[in-house]
């Protein structure tokens, strides 16, 4: 049973994103509370359990798998289980083996996480002012990402930052972060915020900035050209000609990308999430740990891809307490 997953809108799923830790040295606001609630071991898949399951999707036409959090890199012997999955890239049965990080434990992984075929990382970097880091992510030292960077490129690992745009906060920094990646040879990426998460504090209705304005911003200055190039996720690319430059666009919000969907997500206690921005999901951790053998875990994964939605529906326009999900992006891990 290895036919590939396509889902009721023909779309095939060839990008697997999974979740291996709820839990994350940082809180970045529009992420996580302040007092997150962990959650205890024995609810997170073992190493041995997303290595199954990991492989089991490989096994179903996934080409590209990307590990993220919470942060991925605070769980513990996370190396073991990347060398361990790292095999499926050395077959040719995964196109790219990946993942998302905060950047704050690159110092001590970069080396090793090139060593077994990583090639290309995701860091999360809103601001480049230290005070500013510090409050967004609540006590987080720029240094020590910007020291993990510097480790990165180091390895020889190509890196993309991923920058959330958010009005009042990192504004004032756009052509800051364009230069500062130029000059680090790091390509960037720019995220719409998606409301999730609970509204304490603060209202992401009022941190939003569309990225058509960050556009608009971009082309006074530089000379845009569109690239029908793709990473395979849901950003849209652009070059700036007098820099030569990559600049990605995660649009949620302003331009739905949901048609070209290509991607599900694990969450780290194996709860299958069709879609981001939808409740629905289904439950891989019973059928792994009822049994050693695989059919039953990949029924249930035809069963829910056949049930995946067409899009998710953020919308700002008519945000009331219903437009905003409660779940937080560390959940589902973006
Ligand atoms: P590349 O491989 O570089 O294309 O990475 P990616 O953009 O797929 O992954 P990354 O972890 O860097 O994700 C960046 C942002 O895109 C995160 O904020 C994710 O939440 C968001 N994102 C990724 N996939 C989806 C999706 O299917 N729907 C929505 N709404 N957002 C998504
Ligand atoms: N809206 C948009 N992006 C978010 N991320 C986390 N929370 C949100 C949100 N509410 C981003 C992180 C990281 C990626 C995995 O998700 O900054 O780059
Ligand atoms: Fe941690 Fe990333 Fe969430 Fe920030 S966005 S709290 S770094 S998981």
């Amino acid at each position: 049973d290895s036919a590939p997953l396509i889902d009721p809108f023909a779309r095939p799923i060839s990008y697997l994103r999974v979740s291996v830790t709820d839990r994350c040295d940082f809180r970045c606001t529009y992420c996580m509370a302040e007092h997150m609630q962990f959650l205890p071991k024995k609810e997170l898949l073992s190493l041995e359990e997303l290595d199954r399951l990991c492989t089991a999707f490989v096994g179903l036409g996934v080409r590209k798998l990307r590990i993220t959090g919470g942060e991925p890199l605070v769980r513990r012997d996370i190396m073991t289980f990347f060398r361990s999955i790292s095999r499926h890239l050395e077959t040719g049965a995964l196109d790219e083996l990946t993942l998302t990080t905060n950047g704050s434990q690159l110092a001590r992984f970069a080396d090793d996480l090139a060593a077994i075929g990583v090639k290309r990382i995701n860091v999360s970097l809103d601001t480049l002012d230290e005070t500013k880091f510090a409050q967004i992510t609540r006590w987080g030292r720029l240094t020590q990402v910007m020291e993990g960077l510097q480790a990165a490129k180091r390895a020889g690992l190509k890196v993309k930052i991923n920058a959330v745009a958010l009005k009042g906060f990192n504004d004032s920094e756009l052509f800051d972060l364009v230069q500062w990646c130029g000059d680090e040879g790091f390509d960037l990426t720019f995220i719409e915020v998606m409301p999730m998460g609970e509204m304490g504090e603060e209202n992401r209705l009022d941190q939003y900035w569309p990225l058509t304005d960050v556009r608009a911003r971009l082309a006074e200055r530089f000379t845009l050209s569109d690239l029908a190039e793709s990473t395979g996720g849901p950003a849209r690319y652009v070059r700036l000609a007098q820099t030569e430059q990559k600049i990605g666009f995660i649009t949620p919000l302003t331009h739905n990308f949901c048609e070209n969907c290509n991607r599900v997500r694990v969450t780290c206690t194996g709860e299958l999430f069709m879609c981001l921005g939808q409740e629905d999901n289904a439950d891989l951790r019973a059928p792994l740990r009822a049994s050693a053998n695989d059919d039953a875990l990949i029924s249930t994964i035809r069963d829910a891809i056949a049930r995946k939605p067409k899009g998710h529906d953020f919308d700002y326009s008519r945000q009331t307490i219903g437009g905003q999900m409660t779940r937080h992006m560390s959940h589902t891990g973006g």
